[in-house]
């Protein structure tokens, strides 16, 4: 599904060039599920970023399925990720004018989508009933709780049926109910739906729940072996 080689990022800045990632490799199969861990300002969004076509490494590929994401131009970029992926970040990035279920039919207002609307808006509902919002679809984002927001976001980033997740940092500001929901969300997606999922996390407790768990140091991601990795 994943398979990222020898991928390097450096940033070009007015004093220096800072190189974050230096020849990466990582292979990651469809149904699976990884968490990345590592320092603040180590790379991990840069990553993410990358493999989420959002941006273009300075060396080395990334094939998501049997596609090279770092050669599609600004277009074909956005379609794949329009078409294919399912981006969860820390900071939503909710409309503050549209109620809830409005957010969620955002990512269907582009691309040429054959479903009829009402079926979609249907298919909406549902995935918000699922993270456990079918009672507040006409709320606004600032009537939401932290919570809810992020569970809006997951429902948006399920609309299009992606079959890889990318979440960065989703539970940094929820206390731990609310990241336990989310887990199991996007672990039932997994389960249920075979939705291979890769997320950026701080916290322990999320990131021993996914399948594998990886370090981001030196540019390179570096096995933890860890008692889930073994289960
Ligand atoms: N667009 C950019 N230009 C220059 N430097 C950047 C840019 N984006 C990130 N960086 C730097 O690259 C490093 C890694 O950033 P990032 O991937 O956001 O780290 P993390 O997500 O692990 O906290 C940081 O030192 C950051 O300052
Ligand atoms: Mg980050």
């Amino acid at each position: 599904m994943i398979e990222v080689r020898q991928l390097s990022k450096t940033y070009e800045t007015p004093s220096e060039k800072l190189r974050v990632l230096t020849d990466l490799d990582l292979t990651v199969a469809a149904g699976e599920t990884a968490a990345i861990v590592g320092p603040s300002g180590c790379g991990k969004s840069t990553l993410l970023n990358l493999l989420g076509a959002l941006d273009r490494p300075t060396s080395g590929s990334v094939k998501i399925g049997d596609q090279d994401i770092s050669t599609l131009t600004e277009e074909q970029a956005a379609t794949f990720r329009n078409h294919s992926l399912g981006f969860i970040f820390q900071q939503q990035h909710l409309l503050p004018q549209l109620t809830v279920l409005e957010n969620v039919l955002v990512p269907r207002l582009a691309g040429d989508w054959q479903e009829p609307a009402a079926e979609t808006e249907q298919r909406a509902r549902q995935l918000l009933e699922k993270v456990g919002l079918g009672q507040r679809l006409s709320h606004l984002p600032w009537q939401l709780s932290g919570g809810e927001k992020l569970r809006t976001a997951v429902a948006r980033a399920l609309i299009n049926r992606p079959k890889l997740i990318l979440a960065d940092e989703p539970t940094g500001s929820l206390d731990p109910a609310s990241t336990d929901t989310v887990a199991d969300l996007l672990l039932d997606l997994n389960r249920d739906q075979g939705v291979t999922l890769i997320v950026v996390t701080h916290n322990a407790d999320l990131a021993r729940r996914m399948g594998k768990t990886f370090e981001l140091r030196a540019g390179k991601l570096h096995p933890l072996i860890t008692d889930h990795n073994r289960a």
